[in-house]
């Protein structure tokens, strides 16, 4: 399969073992939270990488003046969890961005259609087409609840340039038709699955990722 769009799935024993955890059909809800936790920082950890902007200035240490390169904090930057499972890596990906503003999404897939609606939009009206947005979802599956959400943000001036996409396993027909329609986005997951089942689940996939998470 020839993409266009960059989908990274870093080589890292902490990003497999949690993976491992949250595939694993034994792994109880609680356990399967803390996973989705884990996941969510240490894939966060890897997307900021060459993203998140710096500048260069120079501190004083106790004996010295020392050149040092820290975030710089004008650009705009937005963290979007799509509710519901993309809750579930929330917490670890803000432990590493603090100060990152949080637009909630609401999306739930018809079960039959497998088709995205929205039922929550806490993005603001306009989005300054410098925000560096990072979008949290577990799954891509079919892609049609990640491209809903892309439309949503795109429309209001945001720049697939410049988002960063953290899931934990995505699936090659959600792949192909997000290379498709935005060939610039960069995508993080813990790894990428062939299939989809005849109800539009990943095969081998973890299940339902946001009954999982909540224990629905
Ligand atoms: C799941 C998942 C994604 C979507 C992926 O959400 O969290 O948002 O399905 O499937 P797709 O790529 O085919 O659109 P779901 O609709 O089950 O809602 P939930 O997070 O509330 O469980
Ligand atoms: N949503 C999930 O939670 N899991 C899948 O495998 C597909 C969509």
């Amino acid at each position: 399969m020839s993409l266009q769009l960059r989908v990274y799935v870093p080589d890292h024993p902490l990003i497999k073992h949690w993976l491992g955890v949250a595939r694993d059909r034994d792994t109880p809800s609680v356990l399967f939270k803390s996973a989705m936790v884990e996941l969510g920082r240490w894939l966060t950890y890897e997307a900021c990488r060459h993203w998140l902007p710096v500048r260069e200035t120079t501190v004083e240490t106790p004996l010295a003046p020392a050149p040092a390169t820290l975030i710089d904090p004008i650009p705009p930057l937005a963290i979007v969890p799509i509710l519901r499972a993309g809750l579930a890596l929330l917490d670890g990906a803000q432990t590493l961005l603090p100060l990152a503003a949080t637009y909630h999404l609401g999306l739930v897939r018809n079960e039959e259609t497998l088709e995205a609606s929205c039922y929550l939009n806490k993005l603001p009206d306009r989005i300054d087409p410098e925000t560096r947005i990072l979008v949290l979802d577990p799954m891509l599956a079919t892609g049609g609840s990640m491209i809903a959400a892309l439309e949503e943000l795109t429309q209001r001036g945001a720049n697939p340039e410049l988002m960063r996409v953290i899931c934990v396993v995505t699936a090659h027909p959600a792949l192909q038709k997000l290379s498709q329609m935005y060939p610039k986005l960069n995508i993080y997951t813990a790894i990428i699955d062939e299939t989809l089942n005849e109800k539009g689940y990943i095969v081998p996939g973890l299940g339902d990722a946001g009954d999982r998470a909540f224990g629905t």
